[in-house]
């Protein structure tokens, strides 16, 4: 959605408190020992008590509240009977609505004792986002964006998922103008608009260029295995920059 005035940013800001404080209570909780369906019920019980309904849920029938994916899954992992344990890298992403005004986050959480190469990849997980999040500014092209984060995954000798991209969100989970690309895409002609709402969700990872289907009808996990983490906000594009909504 364009956000049009105050009033609707301040709903926007509302879901994005309300997700972003899911996922950090959710990762909080981790734990050897506790299975995912234990973890998604209490996402569930923190949205509801917020008044929130779950995106994955009431957009696409998924089967659980929340999207829990544990390594080597990457992202749409349906919760259920899996045991968590020391070591695992787990992605959890929270979408929801609070009258009608959508927000999405994501993040992975490494178990300790957590590997120096894992916690490596997940430190620069994020920087991969930011570095897509600082060039945001309404009139510059969207692909400036994917060239951003493309750079930063370059440098540091990183691969991007090429066929997850980010989107407009707001007025629903998936929206106008539809699929943002988190790698360079030339001839990408989109411009960013003021008060548009979006989120910036790159997967890094060290090696795998895409995410394939495996044995369920949502889980989806990186070719040939690489070690893949995901980080996403939802933001209003500015004059200014970036004005981050699911900072918690
Ligand atoms: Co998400
Ligand atoms: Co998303």
């Amino acid at each position: 959605m364009t956000i049009g005035s105050e009033d609707e940013l301040e709903k926007l800001r509302h879901t994005g408190r309300v997700v972003a404080g899911t996922m950090t209570a959710m990762a909080a909780a981790l734990e050897p020992g506790m299975t995912t369906a234990e973890l998604d019920a209490l996402g569930r019980e923190l949205l509801a008590r917020a008044g929130a309904r779950p995106a994955p849920e009431s957009t696409y029938k998924f089967p659980g509240a929340t999207c829990i994916s544990v390594s080597p899954a990457i992202a749409h992992g349906i919760p259920g009977p899996q045991v968590l344990k020391a070591g695992d890298l787990v992605n959890i992403d929270v979408s929801a609505d609070i009258d009608g005004y959508y927000a999405d986050t994501g993040g992975s959480f490494a178990i300790p004792p957590v590997a120096e190469k894992t916690a490596r990849l997940c430190r620069d997980g994020k920087r991969a986002l930011w570095s897509g999040i600082r060039v945001v500014k309404s009139g510059i092209p969207l692909r400036e964006i994917g060239r951003a984060i493309q750079s930063f995954a370059d440098k540091n000798r990183y691969t991007l998922i090429r066929n997850l991209a980010s989107h407009g969100v707001g007025a629903a989970l998936h929206e106008e103008p539809g699929q943002i690309p988190t790698w360079y895409e030339p001839n990408d002609r989109r411009r960013i608009t003021e008060g548009l709402v979006f989120t910036i969700e790159p997967f890094l990872s060290t090696g795998s260029h895409l995410a394939v289907d495996g044995d369920d009808d949502w889980t989806l996990f990186a070719d040939g295995g690489h070690a893949t983490v995901q980080y996403e906000h939802t933001m209003v594009a500015t004059r200014r920059g970036a004005v981050v909504l699911t900072l918690g």
